[in-house]
């Protein structure tokens, strides 16, 4: 253990940006000892040296409430409200932070808090405590409502517009003295959600891809981001407007809980908690089959995957720490386990490599997640130490079949009993456990998105 800790802290040591493609900062001059001498990144559109938007150009999500009541309710609970308080991310950006000398401080802010950084408030070597309570509302109303339109589709592409007017897609809008309205078609597109939802690493190396995914889908009738993750209901868009069909939920459903700092409200968890459950359920089909059953023999088991999501692959996004993996499981008529894989140690870690208790232990092991692998050839946990991208996923409408061997004792009798399921959870303990985090194990939910079971019996 002690020594693993070791091996992550020299690779955070030997972090190099020597392919970072950075221009000279203005802003850094002012921030430190030898941020005038090395160069931060940045980026003309996403990561500006100079601020492109001024801090009181974008209001608090706090304003809205009085006459948005229920998107501000739902977007309070969603991970966009919490995309710059979530602790994990804090943690891992101060990691890089550390490793980087503060240079790249606006790589992974540049979505989870997009308007902090246009404004200059995010420069090298911020620091959280010191940032507006605006900035860190994250992915805040303003970050897509003065968004006016989309100029790439990965590492926040929006332009923002400075009139302060808001943009949406409502037929004949109702005036109103709190802000101007004005038609914002980009925000009902394709490649609206992508400009921050792919995520291209500093070197060029692909992290996150649901755009990708979603134009690598089959069918001419897929659906957009919007309709899967933004359910349409019936009512009004602001306290006293008309009756509209086809409004936006702002629960943005996804694997993680409602930011726990946020979202509260125990109604609003059942909510969420019952569209999270819907979501999953419309995943993933797995199939189990079995070859004949012989006494002291070996029963061939097959499992069948398949990607039912419309959209991309499964599992999306941050793949490299989320865990999607099979587990299948055989006993005998006494319950006693025949044959097990998918199945964790003490720890509640996977047998696999990165397990304290059972390294390597694990074989047949089936993940979808991803890994990264650094310069040298080994898994890394840090995309800014990786150089490429071993991608495990099930692309959409994809299926595969896996085979496994159950070795059946000779003196066996009645049936052989067998269970397949296809989990998913945001984090791995371990994960937590390295980066100091341990106190958020307890928060790990494992969700089972298709299962399936059977019996065999001997002839
Ligand atoms: C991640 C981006 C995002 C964030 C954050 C966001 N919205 Fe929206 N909002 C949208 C999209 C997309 C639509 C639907 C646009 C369309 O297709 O017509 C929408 C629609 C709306 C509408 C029109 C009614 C409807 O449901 O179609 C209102 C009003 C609105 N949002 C207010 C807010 C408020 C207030 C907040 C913050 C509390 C907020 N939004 C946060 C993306 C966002
Ligand atoms: C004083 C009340 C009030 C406040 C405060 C307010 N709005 Fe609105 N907003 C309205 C009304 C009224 C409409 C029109 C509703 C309709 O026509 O159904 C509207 C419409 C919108 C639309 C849709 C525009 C379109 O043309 O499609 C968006 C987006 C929006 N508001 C976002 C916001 C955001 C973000 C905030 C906070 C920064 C905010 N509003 C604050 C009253 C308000
Ligand atoms: C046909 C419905 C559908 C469409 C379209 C769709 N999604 Fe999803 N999305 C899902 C389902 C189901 C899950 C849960 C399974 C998973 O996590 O992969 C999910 C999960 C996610 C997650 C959480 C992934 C994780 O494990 O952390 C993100 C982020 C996401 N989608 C973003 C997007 C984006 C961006 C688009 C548009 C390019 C999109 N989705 C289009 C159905 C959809
Ligand atoms: C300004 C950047 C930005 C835009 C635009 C944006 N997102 Fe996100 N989104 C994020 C970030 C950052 C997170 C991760 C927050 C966290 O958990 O720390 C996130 C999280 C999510 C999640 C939760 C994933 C999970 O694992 O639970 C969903 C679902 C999602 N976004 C959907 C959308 C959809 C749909 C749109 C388009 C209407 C959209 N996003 C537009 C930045 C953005
Ligand atoms: C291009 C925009 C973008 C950049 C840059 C970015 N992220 Fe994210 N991040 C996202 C989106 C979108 C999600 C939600 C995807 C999902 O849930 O799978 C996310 C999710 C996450 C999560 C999962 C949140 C949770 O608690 O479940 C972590 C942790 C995270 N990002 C860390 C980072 C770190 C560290 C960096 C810098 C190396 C970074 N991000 C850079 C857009 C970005």
């Amino acid at each position: 253990m002690k020594q693993r800790i070791l091996w992550l802290a020299s690779l955070l040591l030997v972090a190099c940006s020597s392919n970072t493609t950075a221009t000279p900062d203005a802003a850094s001059t002012d921030t430190g000892a030898d941020t005038d001498v090395a160069v931060a990144v940045t980026d003309p559109l996403s990561m500006p040296a100079v601020p492109t938007l001024k801090s009181d150009s974008f209001p608090s999500a706090t304003t809205c409430k009085d006459c948005h009541a229920q998107q501000f309710a739902e977007w309070n609970g969603s991970r966009h409200a919490y995309a710059a308080k979530d602790p994990v991310w804090e943690v891992l950006v101060g990691l890089r932070q550390k490793a980087e000398n503060g240079l790249q401080d606006r790589f992974c802010t540049q979505c989870h808090s997009i308007l902090g950084v246009r404004s200059g408030e995010i420069k090298p070597d911020f620091k959280f405590a010191d940032l507006s309570p605006t900035v860190m509302e994250g992915v805040t109303c303003a970050a897509c409502h003065l968004s006016d339109s989309v100029a790439r589709t990965h590492n926040a592409g929006l332009t923002f517009a400075a009139d302060g007017k808001m943009r949406g897609n409502l037929a004949d809008s109702q005036t109103t003295t709190a802000h101007g309205s004005v038609a914002g078609p980009h925000l009902a597109a394709d490649n609206f959600c992508p400009s921050c939802h792919d995520v291209i690493e500093i070197n060029g190396l692909p992290l996150e891809r649901p755009y990708e995914e979603w134009l690598d889908s089959p069918g001419t009738t897929k659906q957009l981001c919007q309709d899967c993750h933004m359910a349409k209901y019936d009512g009004q868009a602001a306290t006293g407007g008309p009756q509209r069909k086809g409004l936006h939920s702002h629960r943005f459903i996804g694997l993680d809980p409602p930011g726990a700092a946020t979202g509260s409200d125990p109604t609003m968890q059942a909510i969420f908690a019952a569209d999270r459950d819907q979501l999953l359920a419309s995943a993933a089909k797995v199939t189990l089959g079995s070859g004949a059953l012989a006494a002291g023999q070996t029963l061939d088991v097959t499992v069948n995957i398949e990607n039912l999501i419309k959209g991309h692959s499964l599992p999306t996004g941050t793949t490299f720490l989320r865990q999607c993996w099979l587990e299948v499981v055989a006993t005998d008529d006494a319950g006693k386990v025949l044959y097990e894989t998918g199945t964790l140690d003490a720890n509640g870690d996977l047998r696999d490599r990165w397990s304290d208790l059972k390294p390597y232990d694990d074989h047949d092991l089936v993940s979808l997640s991803s890994s990264l692998i650094d310069a040298q050839g080994n898994p890394t946990l840090f995309p800014w130490l990786a150089v490429e991208h071993k991608r495990g996923a099930l692309r959409s409408g994809e299926s595969r079949t896996w085979t496994f061997f159950v070795p059946v004792p000779a003196d066996a009798k009645g049936s052989v009993h067998l269970t397949a399921r296809l989990r998913l959870r945001s984090f791995p303990p371990f994960l937590f456990r390295f980066a100091g985090a341990a106190a958020l194990i307890p928060t790990i939910v494992v969700y089972d998105l298709a299962k399936d079971a059977t019996q065999v019996t001997l002839p």
